[in-house]
């Protein structure tokens, strides 16, 4: 080679940040994120969850409040979770399609003051259930058509309260195709589904237990949730997930399934959503306090690289942060 010639020079095209900008190939945008949300009972009520930094449980007065301040900013979808008291948990979770229970109430609120967002729920029976299981425990033995029907009976209950997306969470068999016929026999036929198509049994979820207190009293999550080892396995939830009405398929925990969604997203045709989990934003949040990563470097190239496997949207506890950052970076 003569010196100085070299026809393909990749840094060419890295050499200034207009040129970097230019041939970007992937971006994350506030619109792309659901912010998850931890409800509690009562009135001007926030608590710190201690292994999520800056996530709260907050009443829902603050959830008002919280919501105003997040759409201001641009992020407009949220998904609502509900951290229920011990003393309303049952073996049925009965308390799950109770009209006057403050989480279907605040839904409702929620949805009448700002109809224009994206209010999305959860389907599973774990914050309710006295055993913090998904499903109806029976010696020691999760059952799956039991529990359809008190699935049902909760996608009823928050569909009344006009939110926009329900979330079964719980990795029943069935559930989609169940709940979809349901909605559409009561006329909820503009609800939407996103499906937790493949959930996996991950280590990943504590923090999030500790934040609803809703981890399991016995055993694990084994004989519902996906194996991680299991690539496969995600294309058949997937499948039955598209033929049983899903509109969206959710793959979680994202970090290390960046694989299952690229997989998803490449065999099928359905918008695909991440789950940026509770483990996953407490390891950068860790990290960050002690000094040893960037936090707020870290949070874009985690959520960059979740879009860049496959994800059409991300749900993740950083989004308000998020576009925090984005609107500095406008100014
Ligand atoms: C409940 C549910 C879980 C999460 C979302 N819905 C926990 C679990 O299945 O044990 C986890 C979310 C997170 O870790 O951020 N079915």
């Amino acid at each position: 080679m003569r010196e100085n010639r070299m026809p393909r020079r990749p840094r060419r095209n890295r050499k200034s940040q207009v040129i970097r900008d230019m041939v970007e190939e992937t971006q994350v945008t506030t619109a792309d994120l659901i912010f998850p949300i931890f409800l509690v009972e009562g009135q001007n009520k926030k608590t710190p969850v201690a292994s999520m930094p800056g996530i709260f449980r907050l009443s829902g007065d603050l959830v008002l409040n919280e919501i105003e301040a997040c759409m201001n900013l641009g992020v407009r979808a949220f998904d609502i979770f509900p951290a229920v008291e011990e003393q309303y948990k049952d073996k049925t979770a009965s308390k799950s399609y109770d009209p006057d229970f403050f989480y279907l109430k605040t839904l409702k609120e929620v949805k009448k003051r700002f109809p224009e967002a994206c209010i999305m729920t959860d389907i599973a029976m774990d914050p309710y259930s006295a055993d913090g299981h998904d499903g109806v425990v029976s010696e020691g033995r999760i059952l799956n058509d039991e529990t359809l029907t008190i699935l049902g009976r909760m996608a009823l209950a928050q569909a009344e309260t006009g939110v926009d997306i329900l979330g079964p969470s719980d990795m029943m068999d069935g559930r989609v195709g169940y709940i979809r016929d349901l909605l559409d026999e009561n006329g909820f036929t503009d609800v939407s589904i996103m499906s937790y198509t493949a959930k996996y049994a991950s280590a990943f979820y504590n923090p999030f237990r500790d934040a609803l207190d809703s981890a399991p009293k016995f055993g694990d999550k084994k004989t519902y949730q996906m194996n991680p080892a299991n690539r496969k396995e995600a294309l058949i939830e997937a499948e039955l997930d598209t033929v049983e009405g899903a509109d969206f398929l959710m793959v979680k925990p994202a970090l290390a399934y960046l694989d299952i969604i690229r997989l998803l997203k490449d065999e099928t045709s359905l918008p695909i959503a991440a789950y940026n989990v509770s483990g996953e934003y407490a390891m950068i949040k860790a990290a960050h306090e002690k000094g040893w990563l960037d936090g707020d470097r870290v949070m874009k190239e985690t959520l960059l690289s979740i879009r860049r496997a496959g994800a059409d949207v991300i749900l993740t506890y950083f989004a308000k942060a998020f576009a925090q950052l984005q609107k500095q970076s406008e100014i």
